[in-house]
């Protein structure tokens, strides 16, 4: 059978800009930017994204495309030991597919209730009693919500008909669903300079904090936002660049991907501190305090900032359909990564069935985070999984490409391919410079969780979160004791 194909380089594009494009540019890069220091994070995000970021994502774009298979064998052809790396990718891949969903699931509630504003004038209520009907600590699973498992039921269907025909149908979603949260955040954007008090949430977004520069957890938060971001080690990056042909460019698209990503958390930390200035000039609170809300600022901050302007029923809906069209191209790259490494393995099943299985695994393992104790086992899942399964897997990538497979190797095939051409430089960045920078976050992570554990959660809980670091990173180092090197390889 052959394999399934991009209908023209811009679709492909699209599809990798829509896996990138996501909460993470609208409500993790402003707060990360309102946390440490304003202007002045944006300087280590941009030696972030020259030095690790850019390299990582041709490296992932090239195997995939010189491989033309999803992650699990796409590591075994670089080496027989390292088909484990693909599943140690793949399982971290669907945990975080699993959540991931579920805050959409949220986004969607929201998007619903902004019909009404529902949560005007206690939006913190809202969303902690409301919308989760949260229990008092992590103990207490206290049940599912229903209203979160319907809504997860539902984005799951959505899912499963962007994903149901594979390229193909992610090829017409993703004409849509990537343009339009990027119109509606410059009407947003529109919006937030006609609010009086935006210049004060734009000065505090721009003025760097210099002092930030000298501290190690600001770059810490770059680096592993700059992973985020452009969806590194997850195996979509992998899965997306082997549905393209063997000669196509590498270098031009992984730049342009990388550029318009970075252009659109730009304009969405103009949007969001705009209006939070906003918010501040109205209710007379120092905007300091609003920016540094958190992960609390999709959810909390900024519905309460919309419930105070003009209209708010309509730019709630907007921003919530913004959230929500961004997220789901990510939500379903996760799954194109598990469908991509089940297909090549058997390639006699219909796609339709392999996605119709993989969205049913999904909606299922996420009804632990619909329950009454789900915000703090969705807040467990994601730091053990952003913290330790993607640095251990980025770590891992690196190496094997860098000293096993070769990245000179790697690199004269990116070349071959490309336009642009990719300087030494590329090879001392997979070599020496991810593997130590990302060593460093491990070690800086590991030392600050060993110290204080997590958030305070109870032992058992922190155990469930070392589990899903743990137990296939076991499994893929005793995996690499026997070589799976099938002769079928051999001739690549
Ligand atoms: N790149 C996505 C974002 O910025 C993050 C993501 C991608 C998360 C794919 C999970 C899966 O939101």
């Amino acid at each position: 059978m052959s394999r399934q194909r991009w209908s023209s380089r811009t679709v492909f594009l699209l599809a990798a800009l829509g896996s990138a494009l996501g909460l993470g540019n609208v409500w993790r890069f402003p707060y990360l930017a309102g946390k440490y220091g304003g202007g002045a994070f944006l300087l280590p995000y941009l030696i972030a994204l020259v030095l690790v970021g850019i390299p990582m994502l041709m490296l992932e774009f090239a195997i995939g495309q010189k491989m033309q298979r999803g992650a699990i064998d796409c590591f075994r052809k670089l080496h027989g030991r390292f088909a484990g790396l693909g599943i140690y990718t793949l399982v971290t891949s669907f945990i975080i597919c699993a959540y991931y969903v579920v805050v959409m699931a949220w986004c969607l509630l929201y998007f619903l209730a902004s019909f009404g504003v529902k949560w005007s004038g206690n939006a913190k209520n809202f969303f902690y009693q409301d919308i989760l009907q949260v229990s008092e600590s992590v103990s207490n699973l206290g049940g599912i919500n229903w209203s979160v498992l319907l809504a997860l039921l539902v984005v799951w269907i959505a899912i499963y008909f962007c994903v149901w025909k594979g390229t193909e149908s992610v090829g017409k979603v993703v004409q849509y669903s990537v343009p339009l949260p990027v119109i509606l955040l410059g009407v947003l954007l529109l919006r937030a300079v006609t609010l009086p008090g935006f210049q004060e949430g734009w000065r505090m977004y721009l003025s760097p904090t210099w002092s930030a520069l000298i501290d190690p957890e600001v770059w810490t938060a770059a680096f592993s936002q700059t992973f985020y971001t452009l969806s590194l080690a997850f195996g979509i990056m992998i899965a997306y660049g082997s549905y393209k042909e063997d000669g196509e460019d590498i270098a031009r698209d992984s730049w342009l991907t990388t550029l318009f990503n970075t252009a659109i958390s730009l304009l969405a930390g103009f949007v969001v501190f705009g209006i939070l200035g906003y918010m501040a000039w109205q209710t007379k609170t120092p905007i300091t305090e609003l920016a540094a809300s958190g992960p609390g600022l999709a959810f909390v901050v900024f519905p309460e900032a919309l419930s105070l302007m003009p209209l708010p029923g309509l730019f709630s809906v907007l921003f919530f359909l913004m959230l929500f069209s961004l997220g789901i191209d990510s939500a379903f790259s996760l799954v194109e990564a598990l469908n991509a490494a089940i297909l090549d393995r058997h390639p006699q099943f219909k796609t339709a069935k392999v996605s119709l299985w993989v969205c049913l695994a999904g909606f299922v393992a996420g009804i632990i985070f619909t329950t009454r104790a789900g915000l703090y086992l969705l807040d467990i899942a994601d730091h053990f999984t952003t913290n330790y399964n993607l640095m251990l897997i980025g770590i891992f990538q690196a190496i094997l490409v860098g000293w096993i497979y070769g990245a000179e190797k790697l690199r004269r095939y990116i070349d071959r391919v490309s336009d642009w051409q990719v300087g030494k430089w590329w090879n001392v960045s997979i070599k020496f410079i991810i593997p130590a920078v990302l060593m460093g976050l491990l070690a800086t992570q590991l030392t600050t969780d060993i110290r204080k554990p997590y958030e305070g959660y109870p032992a058992w809980a922190l155990g469930m979160g070392w589990a899903i670091v743990l137990l296939p990173l076991l499994y893929f180092l005793f995996s690499i004791l026997k070589d799976r090197n099938l002769s079928e390889y051999e001739q690549t």
